[in-house]
């Protein structure tokens, strides 16, 4: 099925074209703006709308969903986790909190549990060094983490 924006999303997809010099330089954006449109992740659907609108090829679209790790290329679960693994929060035990997180959950890294609530995935740096290890719940951060504070977020998660 096509993908397409609402009205309101088309205001948006406006508003960002006129703060970018051409559109190639608004592909990052429109990217984000239609992924959170279509539930979160970039269907082959979404990569031609958005080929389509910004003059660009799919292949170009597509290279840059693949590259930034942010756009989703498969449906995610309900929430997404990101665990931190870069010096500053390996050094601060983030192997044991992505350890914790896969047994907790009973899924591996890249995996949805069963119940579509949770998509475990590593993140390098996520810029709060000073606060590791951290790990990021859909667009908040969590940090200074311990294995009690692990499990109290994925609880919370859970029972959402
Ligand atoms: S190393 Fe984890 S936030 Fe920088």
């Amino acid at each position: 099925m096509a993908f397409s924006l609402t009205g309101e999303q088309e205001r948006e997809f406006e508003k960002i074209l006129a703060r970018y010099p051409n559109k190639m330089a608004a592909c990052i954006p429109v990217l984000h703006l239609c992924q959170g449109a279509n539930g979160n992740w970039v269907s082959d659907e979404v990569i031609t709308f958005v080929a389509d609108r910004l003059g660009l090829s799919t292949a170009h679209v597509a290279g840059v969903t693949t590259f930034y790790t942010l756009f989703n290329r498969h449906k995610p679960g309900e929430h997404q986790v990101w665990v931190c693994r870069t010096l500053s929060c390996a050094l601060r035990g983030s192997d044991k909190v992505l350890a914790h997180c896969k047994k907790r959950l009973k899924i591996e890294e890249g995996e949805t549990t069963k119940d579509g609530k949770i998509t475990l995935r590593t993140a390098e740096c996520l810029a709060s060094c000073g606060s590791a290890p951290m790990m990021q719940v859909d667009k908040s951060y969590h940090e200074d983490l311990t294995i009690e504070r692990v499990d109290e977020i994925l609880n919370r998660l859970l029972e959402s």
